[in-house]
């Protein structure tokens, strides 16, 4: 299946808010907080405004770039959701025409760019709305490929009186791609839900930034700053544009 800037939202707009909760939150809209303190913010992917929402509600000025016409529906239904810009583009390649000190991408969104060239580009036009000295916060997963056996896992997600949620994904080691289909399967029939994600290690991620005139200044395992170890399930890395 081939993932455009949209599709995401189209597939999942009207139950994102329900099913895609990482339970992180307040942490980090407190950490993101904390580190940009009264700069102005960029939000990559705004989705729903589960992070930008309480972002302006915490006096920041923030804009979105978004390629879903159908997530930030959503927002602009939601108390302040209406008066946050946002640009509806691809995030691999946009231009909002006016620059930010600190820009974030959240929740394994740069991996929904689904090659290696797209986040490439991804990196290069944050770079170009940052100012010097500006910083861009990037949280993903760190792959964990001892799930997989021969490509391939299968896990169950959930089971209830009624209902069984399985999630299968194929690898392509090749491209660093990971196809999943999430199968939920209900008394009232089968429902599909389809994703491609193309992963990256952490240094990788920094080479892209570097690539960009970003440098890494920080990398945490989680959003309590929790040191970055082999054990780290997560990475939250911090990039600073440097002044040139
Ligand atoms: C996992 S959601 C994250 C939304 C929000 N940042 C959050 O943390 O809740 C991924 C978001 O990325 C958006 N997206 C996926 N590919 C995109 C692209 N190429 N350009 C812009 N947005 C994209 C989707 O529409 C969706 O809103």
């Amino acid at each position: 299946m081939k993932f455009e800037s949209d599709t995401f939202g189209k597939l999942y707009a009207d139950e994102y808010d329900k099913l895609h909760n990482p339970g992180t939150t307040t942490a980090s809209v407190n950490l993101i907080a904390e580190l940009a303190g009264s700069s102005r913010l960029l939000e990559l992917a705004i989705g729903t405004g589960r992070m930008a929402l309480p972002l302006v509600e915490k006096g920041f000025e923030l804009e979105g770039v978004e390629g879903s016409p159908d997530m930030v529906d959503k927002m602009r239904a939601k108390p302040g959701g209406a008066d946050i810009p946002v640009l509806i583009a691809d995030m691999a390649d946009f231009e909002i025409g006016r620059s930010f000190e600190f820009a974030f991408l959240v929740f394994n969104t740069l991996f929904n760019l689904t090659s290696q060239a797209a986040q490439v580009q991804c990196f290069q036009s944050v770079a170009r709305h940052l100012e010097p000295g500006g910083r861009f916060l990037v949280e993903t997963f760190v792959p964990d490929l001892t799930r997989f056996d021969e490509y391939q896992a299968l896990r169950t997600k959930h089971i209830g009186a009624g209902s069984v949620w399985l999630e299968a994904v194929e690898h392509d080691p090749v491209e660093q791609v990971f196809n999943f289909q999430r199968v939920r399967i209900t008394d009232s029939g089968v429902r599909l839900a389809p994703l491609v994600m193309r992963y990256a290690w952490p240094q990788e991620i920094d080479l892209m930034a570097e690539l960009a005139g970003l440098q890494l200044e920080a990398r945490w395992g989680g959003w309590a700053r929790e040191p970055f170890t082999a054990d780290s399930k997560m990475h939250v890395s911090l990039y600073r544009k440097t002044e040139d």
